[in-house]
């Protein structure tokens, strides 16, 4: 089967690319407005995980390279759109701000007929066993018989989803369920919090990339890293 991607005009593309044969895509005046290339030779352009001489001084090593994400994100909104199926409309509840790369990557996947939205949600104490939560933004629309998803990146103490969790489920949807980026392997997970879709456990060390920050540093990586905890 031959997959195809397309590429913005503006994405650099390598030689081998460029040596391969394109179709180019043009707007309703003749202009060029993208360029379509065989799948395989783009992805063979891409370096998907650095090798550790690249790496930033500020990173460890890459915990999941970027196309084990890209299959993942594929694999889940596959599940996703299988299980929802026939279900109507599904209410995708994006946690800002980490959760916002995963959720664009992960909609655009999905088969089904879907509506995004975001809240912004604020932690406390999060070596402690306080893990106070405070909604900075809610959601637009009232939620009440929607079928939700929460989709977040990252399940660390689980403070954030335990309150999200409850918090909407208040609000009487038809259903909610959540779907988690990663889960760091902890020693006491936390109990309270159901996971419907994970992409993957990780180990509990500080991680960036693919909307994880440290101090909204590193954020755009590609791909997940361990940071350095000195920095
Ligand atoms: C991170 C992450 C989760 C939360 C998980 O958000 O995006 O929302 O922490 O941690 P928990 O399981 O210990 O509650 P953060 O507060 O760093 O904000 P950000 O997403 O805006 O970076």
């Amino acid at each position: 089967m031959n997959l195809f991607r397309q590429l913005s005009l503006h994405e650099k593309l390598s030689e081998d690319i460029m040596g391969s044969k394109l179709q180019f895509l043009t707007d309703e005046f003749g202009n060029r407005t993208g360029v379509v290339v065989p799948i395989e030779e783009w992805q063979k352009s891409q370096p998907s995980s650095p090798s550790s001489a690249d790496l930033h001084p500020d990173l460890v090593r890459v915990i999941v390279g970027a196309d084990e994400i890209h299959q993942r994100v594929q694999t889940l909104a596959a599940q996703i759109s299988s299980d929802y199926a026939g279900v109507g409309r599904l209410y995708l509840v994006g946690i800002l701000k980490g959760a916002f790369i995963f959720l664009a990557d992960l909609a655009r996947e999905l088969s089904i007929p879907h509506i995004v939205d975001f809240m912004a949600l604020s932690s406390y104490g999060k070596t402690t066993t306080s893990g106070a939560v405070r909604i900075l933004m809610d959601l637009r629309e009232p939620i009440e018989g929607q079928h939700v998803l929460i989709v977040e990146d990252i399940l660390d103490t689980g403070h954030t989803l335990s309150y999200l969790y409850r918090n909407l489920k208040d609000r009487n949807p038809a259903s909610i369920r959540t779907c988690i980026l990663t889960s760091k392997r902890r020693p006491n997970p936390p109990a309270d919090v159901p996971i419907d879709y994970l992409g993957f456990e990780i180990p509990d060390v500080w991680v960036v990339g693919y909307g994880l920050d440290f101090a909204d540093r590193h954020r755009t990586l590609p791909y997940i890293a361990e940071i350095k905890k000195t920095v």
